[in-house]
């Protein structure tokens, strides 16, 4: 059910963007990350073969970041962002990254509840991280395997 994203589903996968995220990305921006971004990777979460969830991460050598995360708000509560992170974190620790880092923001409790689940840690507070409402954003990081 977890897949690579790829263009096609860039129609559905820009409509959640919108419903979710007061910052949205627009096409162009996902398009320049599964085309010209040697460093990202996107998975898409399907049911039916719809479209219910992705997420997105920057591989770039020992470090793994999370760029996006989100699920369809008719399909959240039944672990498919645990999902999606689970399969991130496998395809970081596969690609030998140490450590994983993510930004979310202060207020975002559900988001906040499902890293801290996975074993992220709050590392640091980026003050007005975020353009829209210069929000703060907690940093958070989780150590993964390497080449242990
Ligand atoms: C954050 C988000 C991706 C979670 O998706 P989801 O598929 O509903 O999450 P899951 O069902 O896998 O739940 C994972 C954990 O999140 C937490 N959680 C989920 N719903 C919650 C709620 N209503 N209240 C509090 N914590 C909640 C729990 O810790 C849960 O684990 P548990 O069920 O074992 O207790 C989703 O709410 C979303 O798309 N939000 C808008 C976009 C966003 O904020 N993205 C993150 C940006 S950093």
């Amino acid at each position: 059910m977890i897949e690579k994203m790829t263009n096609d589903d860039l129609q559905y996968v820009c409509q959640l963007e919108e419903k979710l995220f007061t910052s949205s990305w627009k096409l162009k921006d996902f398009l320049y990350e599964l085309n010209d971004n040697p460093f990202s990777c996107y998975f898409v979460y399907k049911i039916n073969n719809k479209v219910v969830g992705y997420i997105g991460e920057w591989i770039t050598f020992e470090q793994a970041q999370i760029t996006t995360l989100g699920v369809d708000p008719k399909y959240q509560g039944q672990g498919i962002a645990t999902s999606l992170l689970e399969h991130a974190i496998l395809f970081a620790n596969q690609k030998q990254c140490e450590i994983m880092s993510l930004e979310v923001r202060v207020s975002n409790y559900v988001a906040l509840n499902l890293y801290k689940k996975l074993g992220f840690e709050i590392v640091n507070i980026r003050k007005g991280y975020y353009q829209d409402n210069h929000e703060d954003a907690y940093l958070m990081i989780k150590p993964l395997g390497g080449n242990l």
